[in-house]
Formats: structure tokens, sequence, C-alpha cells
């Protein structure tokens, strides 16, 4: 079963060819950033417009790539939902089109549900595993630039979600907090570059780890950005002078060395509140009498260098199973996409050309 995936929900215009859910035949992926880079962030208008320029090219990279032919193509993928709605339209509007012309099922995907399958991705030219390797029940992370989520996973099919960003994801906290230290874009792997630095000391202020209450799963970052402001811009002196023209307490300058240690001290930070909640998560569902096996992973923040290495170590003390996305399959592509949708044929779950871009997640 070879399905083609198409994604173009932010800034990437990506296609990939996925045989059996699992073997990615070829995953292409052109980027914008150099788009938006001089504007700090991604520009909706432009990147529809990129997408537009960008998808039939990549479409046919990824074809000649894999060396499948359209004809041996059995349906089309695409990430319908969330996203930027310009950028959306351009992927399902081409899926539509191949599906049609094509005569193969046409599969809506939710972006957010795939990203948890990215960490069952297989290489070609790796053996595959035997399917069904993930035992289910999962407990699932997504930690992106929009979405930061904690869910039960039952099947591939069946989420419940368990908790979720109350503010920022975690990736736009990342992105902001290096936007904050005067980190270049693109903000997040910029600033886990530097907080690796062998030199960093990870300790140097002592920032707020949000839990929010005793027992709730879901997340926030603004505090935690908030903290950082307040690092490099000084502290209010007073309550009452929060306005523009108060008094700050002046903070110690912003040298490299400060900004090397901040990356680290705020990694440090950000990394354990999400492993705070994943053991919270797993302590309820111990006490709903749910035994989970294995933890899927998902995202672009799971090609985090510390928070891979978090993961790894806390699924070793949970004797878990991690499926941690490889690095290629951790930031938006269409490989998950395509992988997913074999799930979703499996199951009978086609879209018709009805099927329209939604800007929020299903799950
Ligand atoms: O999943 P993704 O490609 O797009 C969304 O669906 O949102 O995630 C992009 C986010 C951005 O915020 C980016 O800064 C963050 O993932 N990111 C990282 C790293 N690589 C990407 N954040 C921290 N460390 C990284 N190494
Ligand atoms: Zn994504």
């Amino acid at each position: 079963m070879i399905i083609l995936g198409l994604e173009s929900s932010c800034d990437e215009t990506a296609a990939a060819i996925v045989s059996d859910g699992v073997r990615v035949l070829s995953s292409v992926v052109a980027s914008q950033n150099e788009i938006h880079t001089k504007y700090g962030g991604v520009v909706p208008e432009l990147a529809s417009r990129a997408h537009m320029e960008r998808m039939l090219p990549v479409i046919r990279r990824t074809l000649e790539e894999s060396g499948v032919s359209l004809s041996q193509i059995d349906a089309i993928a695409v990430g319908h939902r969330p996203g930027l709605i310009g950028s959306l339209l351009v992927g399902v509007a081409a899926a539509k089109a191949l599906s049609w012309s094509l005569g193969k099922p046409l599969i809506g995907v939710d972006h957010v549900q795939a990203h948890l399958y990215a960490g069952v991705l297989q290489e070609a030219d790796i053996a595959p595993e035997p399917r069904g390797s993930v035992e289910f029940p999962a407990l699932g992370l997504v930690v992106s630039g929009g979405h930061t989520s904690i869910y039960l996973v039952r099947s591939w099919l069946e989420l419940e979600r368990l908790g979720a960003t109350i503010d920022d994801a975690l990736g736009e906290a990342y992105d902001k907090v290096a936007t904050i230290l005067g980190v270049p874009f693109p903000g997040g792997p910029n600033l886990d570059r530097l907080a690796q630095s062998p030199a960093a000391n990870d300790r140097i202020e002592d920032l707020p780890i949000s839990r929010l209450s005793p027992t709730s799963l879901d997340f926030s970052f603004s505090g935690l950005k908030t903290a950082m402001l307040y690092q490099v811009r000084g502290v209010p002196e007073h309550p009452a002078h929060k306005r523009a023209e108060s008094r700050y307490v002046a903070p110690p300058p912003l040298d490299d060395t400060r900004r090397r240690d901040l990356a680290a001290t705020f990694q440090r930070a950000a990394v354990r509140t999400v492993t705070l909640k994943l053991e919270r998560a797993l302590e309820q569902l111990r006490e709903r009498g749910v035994i989970v096996k294995s933890l899927l992973t998902g995202g672009g923040v799971t090609a985090n260098s510390r928070l891979r290495s978090e993961l790894a170590t806390f699924a070793a003390t949970h004797r878990l199973e991690l499926a941690l996305p490889s690095l290629a399959y951790c930031v938006d592509n269409a490989a998950m996409l395509a992988g997913l949708a074999f799930h979703h044929l499996e199951a009978g779950r086609t879209s018709d050309l009805t099927l329209e871009p939604v800007p929020t997640t299903a799950c």
C-alpha cells in the first residue's frame, strides 16, 4: 500500500511517499526559512504564496526520489488541520486534484495526531520491524510551535487529550525567548545549540517551573517567558511601577556568557516542566487503572537535544517503549501524514472532495 502525503500547514511545503504505513520511500521538505527570517516569524500571506510555487516541484521531486510513479500510488493523504488557513488550502487543493484525477482515495489527516506517528517511521533501506511494534495504550506527547499536549493513545486512531497548554506552546516559548535573548531566527534550534555549549551553566537563575495546580496536566509557559524577559530587561522595582516609565532593577549585562547560560537555564526549566507533567499523567492513569506501555512523542521540539535525552531517561525509568522521531521527522514533514493515513485507510476512514482546511486541531 503506497500513500503520497502532502503537508502545507505552516511554512514547510512537503511531500512524501510511504509504503505500508512505516517505510519512507522519499520525504521532501522545502523550508521557507529564508522568506520569513527578516520578519522574525512566519508571515501567513507569504507562506501561502510560497506553497503555491513549491507544491508541484516538491511532489515531482518526491516521486523521482522514490522511483514510484503516480499510477502506483494507492491513496493521497493531506494535513487538512490545524494550521494557517491560506497555507492549508494549497495542500488540500493539490491533494483533491490528485485524488480526483487519479481516481484514488483522499485521506484528510490531523497534523497534530500525525506528529505522534512520526516516531515509528523508518527509512526504506532499514528492514521494517514487525508491524504493531508499538504497544497500546500509550502516553502521547506533542510539543510543537503551535501545540503542547499530552494524550492517552489507545490506538493510532483513538486519542484522549489529558492536558494542553493554556498559553504558549513550548516551541513558541522557545522562539520568543530566543528573540528576548537576541538569538536569530529560527529561534528554537539556535537557542538549543547555544544551550548545548559544553561550558554552559544551566542553573544561573531560579526560573519558575509551572505546575498550575497539584493535579493539572495542562501546561503554561508564559511565566517562564516573562521570567526570562526580566532576566534580560530587568525586574520592575515595585508592582505599582509596572508602567512603561517604571524603574527597573538593572540586570547584569547580556554578554555572550550570560546569553549562553540563560539559554541553558531556560532549557532546563522548560524541559523539566514537560517531564513533570508526564510523571503526573502516568500517575493519574495508573489511578484510573490504565497501565501505559509506550511513550509516543513528536513535534518540532522533540528535535531538542535536552528534551530527547530526558525523554529517554523518563521512558527507561518507567519501563516505557519510547517512540522518538528521528530528527528529519520531528519538524513538519509529509511522511508522518502518509504513515498515519495508512491506518485511516485500513479503518475505511477516507474523505471526499468536500474536505476542507480547518485552522484548529480535532485532538
Ligand atoms: O512541529 P513543527 O515543525 O511545527 C508546528 O507544527 O508547529 O514545530 C516547530 C517548532 C518551532 O517553534 C521551533 O522553534 C521548534 O519547533 N524547534 C525547536 C527545536 N527545533 C525546532 N525547539 C527547541 N529546540 C529545537 N532543537
Ligand atoms: Zn507541526
